[in-house]
């Protein structure tokens, strides 16, 4: 099949044009090798995919426009050697799809456009291959798309590794796990409708075959004053507003809850409950199904919600203060809610919210409290209820993530691939102990980064045995120092006042900063600043010169926030919670505890460097998130706000420790594999090792010394101009190639097909011949056969019927039933009959005779009457002449003649003398006298009755049939006749001779007519007549040449007949 491909306008990606099919993205390694290619080549417009590859790799300028480039055509990933640059597009690229997971899957890192599924497919494999534990490190502000990019991580692995032998709910487990988290720490800020509200790390588990077996959570610092506080346009938790709209009637009936969100002072601070980016009735229901997937038994779900339900509640007590200005409760209902909700004592709660208890001296003391006080200790107890809530959540998550399995031998040997979502660098407008909390971690991060980069680019360099050239950079371990040294570092100093007895506030603690690190040159207050500086910094505020960028952070709320305390009842009426998850947040232990709790800057120092310890122990990968503008807009660049970013990522830092050495290294195999055409002794195939090949291939490119490395399995080229150079170089060589490749293809295609056709026809043909051959073998043998088997027949023929001479005589038959159908008798006077076999001869005779009866009837049918009498008449001629009178033989074929005479011959006055009688037959006649033999003309006429005799007009004579007796003719060829008339009377003149030209024709109708057939005479000689009374003549008949009738001496007639040749 022909592999069609179509750049689209990012360079990128690669369609399969099909006339009558939709475009598709075009699978497979072939595909993705395709375009990484053209994204190479294309770098004017989409820049280059690696900042390693840019020529001025220390101008932020440069760095700034790739990436708008980039952004520009959608390419929102960008690699700094195996760091992943992302920015947040604000859109649904589609590029996270199922076909997308699938290219990625097994490809080299370097060989496919930058993706997040890149990374995420690296690290995995080094996992699986290697053994070892990975990290993929997310950072970046709010809203630059972290948690965005840990989901898309997490449904990779979900969707891509195999499913474990045992537990495949694991992988519905952790994509699950994360609705749930976020429904309970995520909330709208202003930078982003769905911002974490707390540090995320996650853990996966994978078994030695790969597959997803387990995860952990650790979760950092929820920003839990969000529950009572929020700013303008911002939300509370999602969790609130989804239950509220999402929660069935019944259940919000049961909380005791409203579903308008208005009714909650907790929910109104910012005015914005509804968001029109999130659907929080969808949310809900999508929570719902989570929880019972993440393991929650129906009534845990319903303690958490009340929980959730009691927090909004509290939100709604409100205190009166009675006349020694200590608060009371006005809302009794509230109360009553949360007693029930929280399985507390109503009184105890209602002391604990408007009394302090305080130990002295092993004596417990209540003071009440005043109003500001009351409303401190109930929104102290929201927060405390909600955040320990989360903990709780997450404990509760870790329980169902943890593999089920761990004892068994695939357990003990897996490994962990961890996932950092963790809040970025932030900078407002008023900075608190939350931004100065985040800031620290960043700053750590950050540490890390450089140090295992550096670390990574070092090592690099040592295992290709290449020299280490020490990279400047900025070490920012200065500021993480200035934080969390001991008793120097900030974090110690606010603890040290937290914990110290007397009056300290978060100016006391201002103070003593200003005091402890005046000298550090990141450290900036009001009162170390110079002039100029000063104006910016208020005097409640300190500056810490992060490595990112300057933070001015406002000390107030520092104490408070970092002691997070709440008061002793109030702890001990929920240790008292009958609901369950409650009673294991508060545990009673905590109250017999004499050791104050770690403050939360401690804790969240101690976490930290947990943190980092965990990170650094595994292999790290990065992805590095860039918010491009604040609006939340697609296609927007904001430049003031990416430069900001860049900068407090440090990523120009990164590009230059990456580049401080070679802009490009490639495994020899690798880059062979790409440049090899573009020098004749690599091309097509180098034999040797691919070192060998490169150096071959380099010497041929021109490079020069100082533009390249060789190391141990990499070649390392110091500029990117020497590689463009190159694969510009290649782009030209390429259309050689690819005009060369394709005409060998297509000679080849078409050699296979004609060698196909020509297998197939060649096939066909045998096939043929032998269907022929055997069809002629078949016949041959067959004939062979019949022709034996009628030998045999015809040598037994005369045998009675048996085997050997049965098909003898049953052929011998047929063939000549079958010839005598052609050879029958024409008509009806052929005679000829084929000769039967014996066994045939009844049958043929009985044939025979059955065919001419056949002809005979048939004959019979045919001819009409006119014929018929003709037929008859001549077979009357032929009865009295045929072998008797010597011209009969001539008469045969002429035809008989109805008359001779028409009837305008014949006289009318003759006519007339006959009266009614009609003329059957006329024929003129020659008489002869009877004295002289005169020859006389006359004519006969035959009537029904008589032979008339007429002269001219004048009928002379007439005999009546009755009165003739007889005719008498010669034999011989004359055409005399005698008529003989009975002579009993006188009257009569005797016999009559006559002499007619058709004598035969006028006999045998006179013979008929006169029914005398038996009465002709035929002599032979001479004949007698009566020639008058008492006297007869005779006639004398012999032959001669010529006919002659006289008189002889004798005074007979004699006549002399010609001789007739037929006689
Ligand atoms: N890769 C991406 N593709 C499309 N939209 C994104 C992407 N990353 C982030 N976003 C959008 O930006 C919003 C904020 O991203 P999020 O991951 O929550 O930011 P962060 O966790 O960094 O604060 C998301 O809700 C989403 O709308
Ligand atoms: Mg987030």
């Amino acid at each position: 099949m022909a592999l069609q491909v179509e750049l689209i306008p990012t360079g990128e990606i690669i369609r399969v044009v099909h006339p009558h099919r939709p475009c598709k993205l075009a699978l497979g390694s072939d595909g993705v090798r395709v375009t990484m290619e053209s994204a190479l080549t294309a770098r004017d417009r989409v820049g280059v995919q690696d900042f390693v590859l840019l020529e001025n790799f220390t101008s932020e300028a440069a760095f700034i426009e790739n990436l708008r480039r980039r952004f520009r055509e959608n390419l929102i990933y960008t690699y700094i050697g195996p760091v992943l640059v992302s920015v947040n597009p604000y859109r649904d690229l589609q590029i996270y799809s199922r076909q997308h997971m699938e290219r990625y899957r097994g490809v080299s890192f370097y060989e496919v456009p930058p993706h997040l599924f890149a990374v995420a497919d690296t690290a995995y494999r080094a996992l699986r291959t290697e053994r070892r534990d990975q990290a993929v490190m997310i950072s970046g502000e709010s809203g630059a798309g972290k948690t965005e990019a840990t989901k898309r991580l997490l449904q990779f692995y979900a969707e891509t590794c195999p499913a474990p032998e045992r537990g495949g709910a694991v992988r519905d487990r952790l994509l699950q796990s994360n609705p749930v988290l976020e429904a309970f720490g995520n909330a709208k800020t202003l930078r982003n409708d769905n911002s974490s509200r707390f540090g995320k790390y996650m853990d996966v588990q994978f078994d030695f075959k790969g597959a997803p077996v387990g995860g952990h959570i650790l979760s950092y610092l929820l920003e839990k004053s969000r529950v009572v506080h929020q700013n303008h346009g911002e939300r509370n938790f999602h969790i609130f507003y989804q239950l509220l709209e999402g929660g069935e009637e019944e259940t919000l009936r049961r909380l005791g809850l409203e579903r308008n969100p208005q009714s909650y002072l907790y929910l109104v601070k910012g005015q914005c409950a509804k968001v029109s980016s999130i659907n929080d009735k969808n949310d809900w229901k999508v929570v719902r199904k989570a929880l019972t997937v993440i393991d929650f038994t129906e009534d845990e779900v319903e303690d958490l919600l009340s929980i959730v339900a009691s927090v909004l509640h509290l939100g709604n007590i409100h205190f009166a203060a009675d006349e020694e200005s200590n608060a009371q409760v006005t809302t009794e209902n509230q109360l009553k809610y949360l007693t029930r909700l929280l399985g507390v004592e109503g009184s105890t709660l209602r002391e604990a919210l408007t009394h302090r208890k305080i130990i002295a001296k092993g004596e417990e003391l209540l003071s009440p409290l005043n109003l500001e006080q009351a409303a401190y200790a109930r929104d102290a107890l929201a927060k405390a209820v909600y955040s320990r809530t989360f903990t709780w959540l997450v404990a509760k998550i870790n329980r169902s993530l943890a593999s089920k399995d761990a004892e068994s031998p695939s357990w003990r040997s897996t490994t962990v691939l961890g996932l950092l979502d963790i809040y970025g660098f932030e900078v407002f407008q008023n900075n608190s102990f939350e931004q100065f909390c985040i800031n620290y971690c960043n700053e750590k991060l950050q540490q890390l980064f450089i140090e295992l980069t550096l670390k990574s680019e070092q090592e690099e360099y040592e295992a290709e045995g290449i020299a280490w050239e020490p990279v400047q950079y900025f070490n920012n371990k200065i500021i993480c120092d200035l934080v969390e040294e001991k008793f120097k570092g900030i974090v110690s100093i606010l603890d040290e006042e937290c914990l110290r007895p007397g009056e300290a506030t978060d100016l006391t603690f201002l103070e003593k900063l200003e005091d402890t690190v005046k000298h550090h040159p990141h450290f900036l207050t009001h009162k170390l600043a110079d002039q100029r500086t000063r104006k910016s910094l208020g005097r409640g505020e300190f500056r810490l010169l992060h490595y990112a960028g300057e933070v001015t952070y406002n000390v107030t709320g520092f104490l408070d926030k970092n002691n997070d305390l709440l008061f002793r009842n109030l702890k001990e009426t929920m240790c008292s919670s009958e609901n369950p998850i409650m009673s294991q947040c508060f545990d009673r232990s905590e109250l017999s505890d004499k050791k104050r709790p770690e403050t939360v800057a401690t804790q969240f120092k101690m976490s930290l460097l947990q943190l980092v310890e965990i990170l650094k122990s595994k292999e790290p990968a990065y992805v590095r998130c860039i918010k491009p503008n604040d609006a939340k807009q697609p296609g927007r660049f904001d430049e003031v706000l990416i430069r900001h970013q860049v900068k407090y990522l440090g990523l120009m830092e990164n590009l230059r420790v990456r580049r401080a050495g070679f802009a490009y290294r490639r495994k020899y195999e690798a880059f062979l594999q790409r440049y090899k055409s573009l020098c004749p002794e690599t091309w097509p195939i180098w034999a040797g090792r691919p070192q060998d090949g490169v150096a071959v291939l380099v010497r041929h490119l021109g490079y020069k010394p100082e533009e390249y490395k060789m190391g141990r399995t990499k070649i390392f080229i110091r500029f990117p101009k020497t590689l463009f150079a190159t694969e510009d170089a290649l782009e030209v060589r390429r259309q050689s190639l690819a005009t060369k490749i394709q005409a060998t293809w297509r000679g080849f295609h078409w050699r296979q097909k004609f060698l196909r056709v020509k297998q197939s026809a060649i096939c066909i043909q045998s096939w043929w011949r032998g269907t022929l051959g055997r069809r002629k073998a078949a016949k041959r043998k067959w004939a062979a056969q019949t022709i034996r088997r009628l030998i045999r027949g015809f040598i037994l023929r005369h045998a009675p019927r048996c085997p050997e001479n049965a098909f003898f005589l049953d052929h011998v038959r047929t063939s000549f039933l079958l010839n005598l159908r052609r050879q029958l008798p024409r008509n009806i006077l052929d005679t000829s009959w084929p000769t039967p076999p014996p066994a045939l001869r009844e049958a043929s005779e009985l044939l025979r005779e059955l065919c001419r009866k056949n002809m005979v009837w048939k004959y019979c049918r045919s001819i009409s009457p006119e014929w018929k009498q003709q037929l008859q008449q001549k077979a009357v001629a032929s009865e009295i002449f045929k072998g008797k009178k010597d011209n009969y033989p001539q008469s045969v074929p002429r035809l008989f003649i109805s008359t001779r005479l028409g009837a305008d011959e014949i006289s009318p006055k003759v006519l007339q003398a006959l009266g009614s009688e009609p003329i059957q037959y006329a024929v003129p006649v020659v008489k002869y006298d009877r004295k002289g033999y005169k020859p006389r003309s006359r004519q006969l006429l035959l009537t029904p009755n008589a032979v008339v005799i007429v002269e001219d007009a004048k009928v002379k004579q007439r005999i009546e049939y009755a009165n003739l007796t007889g005719i008498s003719v010669s034999s011989l060829s004359d055409s005399l006749f005698v008529l003989h008339v009975q002579r009993e009377d006188n009257k009569q003149k005797g016999d009559v001779v006559l002499q007619s030209d058709h004598v035969i024709e006028t006999l045998t109708k006179t013979a008929l007519s006169a029914d005398r057939v038996n009465n002709i005479n035929i002599n032979q000689g001479s004949i007698t007549f009566a020639g008058g009374p008492g006297r007869d003549g005779i006639i004398d008949f012999t032959t001669g040449s010529e006919l002659l009738v006289t008189k002889a001496k004798n005074g007979h007639l004699a006549v002399v007949a010609p001789r007739l040749n037929s006689r």
